[in-house]
């Protein structure tokens, strides 16, 4: 569900579940999560490349999956939980390519990437509040301190669809490719891996400031968003989400 290759310096990771729109599960995480721990102590691994399908990036956590940690006393030792970790702790820069819908995590993991490429089509999406949750990843420290505020806040609090044209605008995404927005992330990830690799993580690591407190940030959203989780407000909006697919 994660397939993963690694060519001229570059690992790509790519989300594989296209049936139920890339919805990440928790052995997706744990592969995510494996590849970045494991990047960092390889030196072939100069440069990530994360992308999707044609169509969608992700539709971020699958839903099943939340129910199913909905009466749990915290998500601290889950997979969702090591892989923002491992976000937070990665080494070689990130670069994500999205051609089509990018949810929840599929939006905030973008703000850990060093280099975005988008589709004209792809739309960006955090519903956190609308299902009772909070921003998670980082994203309440790292949203605003990237677009502002007020932009942040439409984003990840009024959960309001961001067009391609608007996340480059709002800093997110650094260039909306018309024709193969893949081939053009993977010359990127290419022309990073070619840099010396140690200049290019110290630099990398100077740009994104300090890791502790982003640390930080990350376990007290996993706290907040654990303790909503079960509350009645998110669980009828699972339900609801999962009902409409199964018909019932
Ligand atoms: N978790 C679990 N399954 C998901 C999913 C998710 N986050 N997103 C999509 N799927 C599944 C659907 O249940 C459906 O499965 P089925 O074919 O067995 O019924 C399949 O993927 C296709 O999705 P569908 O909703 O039919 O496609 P669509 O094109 O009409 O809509 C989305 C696509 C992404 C807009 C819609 O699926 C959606 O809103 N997903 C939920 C996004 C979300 O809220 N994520 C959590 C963020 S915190």
């Amino acid at each position: 569900m994660i397939r993963k290759s690694l060519a001229d310096g570059v690992q790509t990771l790519r989300l594989d579940r296209p049936e139920k729109k890339n919805a990440l599960t928790g052995e997706m995480y744990s592969d995510l999560a494996e590849s970045l721990e494991t990047g960092n102590d390889d030196p072939q691994v100069r440069c990530h490349l994360i992308c999707g399908h044609p169509e969608v990036f992700t539709a971020g956590n699958d839903i099943g999956d939340f129910l199913s940690y909905a009466g749990r006393s915290g998500l601290s030792e889950t997979p969702v939980a090591r892989f923002l970790r491992a976000l937070v702790r990665n080494r070689a820069p990130i670069v994500a390519c999205v051609d089509g819908i990018a949810i929840g995590v599929g939006t905030t993991l973008l703000l850990h990437c060093d280099m975005v490429f988008a589709s004209p089509r792809s739309v960006f999406r955090a519903p956190f509040v609308d299902l009772g949750l909070v921003p998670e990843a980082g994203s309440s420290l790292l949203g605003p301190a990237l677009m502002g505020h007020a932009r942040a806040f439409e984003l990840l609090c009024l959960g309001k669809s961001f067009s391609a044209e608007k996340a480059a605008l709002a800093g997110l995404v650094n260039d909306v490719v018309e024709g193969d927005v893949e081939a053009a992330a993977l010359a990127c990830a290419r022309e990073i891996a070619d840099k010396p690799p140690e200049a290019m993580a110290l630099s990398r690591k100077l740009l994104r400031g300090d890791m502790d407190v982003l640390s930080e940030r990350v376990e007290e959203e996993i706290r907040i968003f654990a303790s909503h989780l079960s509350a009645p407000e998110t669980i009828a909006a699972f339900e609801a989400f999962m009902s409409k697919k199964t018909g019932s």
